[in-house]
């Protein structure tokens, strides 16, 4: 586990130019600070430039609707390395319901990503089930032609990464990692607290 993401001098001052001092914290992970946006949003200040990247991209109704971008906002020093901080205004989502379609689907998922390691592979053994919905299918490819795409990003498919819409529909929110800055959070963790563990590398 990688502790959550700090709120440094640099990390405060973007909170305040974009006005989300004031908004309620509600999500925290070790990349990213998800603040209240009213009833359907929330914004999303991010230093994994991947999934930031590939919800700007991806299409169909498996990723968070972006309601604006901001782009990037500011740096953070992580490890000594100054990186990119980016800023959206995004759908608000739920976790998982419990026994709901959602999260079986995600487990699915999962699972496939755990046994089979390369996304493809994963996504083509789901495949064989035919009753798997094609639309989330559809959505996996998009997510393994961003991951090809460079060598620069960490597969990061784990339950907490899926969430849902009100209606159940399953929403892939961030599955994968910049590579750099996820090395540097974990040589940072290793240097401060002595330990941190670290994802399984998919290449
Ligand atoms: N669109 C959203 N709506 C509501 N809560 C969200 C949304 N996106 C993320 N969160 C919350 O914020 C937490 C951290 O978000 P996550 O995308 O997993 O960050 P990280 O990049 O650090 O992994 C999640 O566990 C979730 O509870
Ligand atoms: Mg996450």
């Amino acid at each position: 586990m990688i502790r959550a993401i700090r709120l440094g001098a640099s990390v405060n001052r973007v909170l305040n130019d974009y006005g989300l001092k004031d908004k309620a914290l509600i999500g925290r992970g070790a990349f990213s600070l998800v603040y209240d946006g009213g009833k359907a949003s929330v914004y999303k200040l991010t230093v994994d430039g991947y999934s930031y990247g590939l919800m700007k991209n991806a299409t169909g109704r498996h990723f968070p609707k972006i309601r604006r971008d901001y782009g990037i906002v500011g740096e953070i020093a992580i490890n000594n390395i100054q990186h990119h901080l980016y800023l959206m205004k995004m759908e608000r989502l739920q976790k998982l319901q419990a026994g709901g379609n959602a999260r079986l689907q995600a487990m699915t998922i999962t699972q496939s990503v755990s046994k089979y390691v390369r996304l493809s592979l994963a996504i083509q053994m789901i495949e064989h089930d035919k009753t798997f919905p094609k639309s989330i299918l559809q959505a996996l490819w998009q997510v393994q032609q961003y991951q090809v795409f460079s060598q620069e990003n960490v597969l990061d498919m784990h339950m907490a990464n899926f969430m849902q819409r009100e209606s159940g529909t399953l929403i892939i929110t961030d599955p994968l990692l910049d590579r750099p800055v996820w090395r540097a959070r974990v040589d940072e963790e290793r240097r401060k607290y002595g330990n941190a563990d670290t994802p399984a590398l998919i290449a």
